[in-house]
């Protein structure tokens, strides 16, 4: 049979880890398959997609820019995709292209591995708005979290996502922070701040209570700012890598016919990668 082939797409795409996560994968697995990064400017996206079938691909994943267009030019589209409003996932499925969004669900797996329980540990506060967001607050409705509050530094931002995700999702502007977190179980960071090169702390800490669980989706640096300071306030904290890890699971069961593991030694491999060794 011929090699399976599949595909990340982004513009830039250079620096996405997905190759070296799938590859590694395909390598323990012993899978005759490809996984290339392709670099697709937005105008050609949509030719991109039209020969997919014909270049003989089985699927891939879509990343920034192109997740929302990925969005619109899928034929049919998975529950969560449609929950979040992008695509982060194709593949064919009886000569039909579909889309799927696994972020969450690479989210909400990270917090299994590394927080059991953390989806009864009370309200949960997001923050930021964009796109991420989205798909943390769809994990937190799924996983029943009935109380989710969004902060973000343009309210009108929060207040989209409130009203699009319904009942049990309010939206506060940043100063209100500090109340919101007193009784949380859980915070999330989906903002860019704390980034390498974006120094910045987008709440405090210290004014959750001693259950709390702190998790932040950037990944570089493993150890934000947020994390370390709720680290050293004693409370139970966990990086972003692993919702990267489990997000492409999905994919690659579907294009490669295996459901893979997020192993401990697939995450030193990325670990040591963004350490630069
Ligand atoms: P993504 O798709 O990665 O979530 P996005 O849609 O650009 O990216 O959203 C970025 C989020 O980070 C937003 O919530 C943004 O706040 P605004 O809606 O007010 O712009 C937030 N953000 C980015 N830089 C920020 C900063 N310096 N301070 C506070 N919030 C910031």
């Amino acid at each position: 049979m011929a090699e399976k082939k599949a595909f990340v797409t982004g513009h830039p795409i250079a620096h996405s880890r997905s190759p070296k996560i799938h590859g590694h994968w395909l390598a323990t697995y012993g899978i005759d398959g490809s996984y290339q990064a392709i670099d697709v400017r937005p105008d050609d996206f949509a030719s991109f997609l039209k020969s997919l079938g014909a270049n003989g691909y089985r699927g891939g994943n879509v990343t920034i820019p192109h997740k929302e267009a990925a969005f619109a030019l899928a034929e049919r589209r998975d529950e969560a995709a449609e929950a979040i409003g992008a695509v982060n996932t194709l593949w064919f499925e009886d000569g039909v292209l579909w889309g799927g969004n696994t972020d969450g669900l690479g989210f909400a797996g990270n917090l299994d591995d590394y927080a059991p329980g953390w989806a009864d540990n009370g309200p949960a506060v997001v923050l930021g708005a964009g796109g991420a967001s989205r798909a943390v607050i769809h994990a937190l409705k799924q996983r029943g979290i009935k109380d989710i509050r969004i902060v973000n530094r343009t309210l009108a931002r929060a207040q989209e996502l409130a009203d699009r995700f319904g009942i049990g999702v309010s939206a506060h502007g940043g100063e209100a922070v500090g109340a919101l977190l007193a009784d949380a179980g859980l915070l999330v960071n989906t903002t860019a701040l704390g980034m390498h090169g974006n120094e910045g702390l987008a709440a405090d800490p210290a004014g959750l209570p001693g259950r709390a669980i702190v998790t932040d989706i950037v990944y570089v640096p493993l150890e934000t700012p947020l994390l370390a300071a709720a680290r050293a306030h004693g409370l139970k904290t966990v990086d972003g890598l692993g919702m990267l890890l489990h997000q492409a699971v999905p994919g690659f069961e579907r294009w490669f016919g295996r459901k893979p593991e997020v192993s401990a030694e697939l995450r030193r491999m990325i670990v040591a990668d963004i350490e630069g060794h």
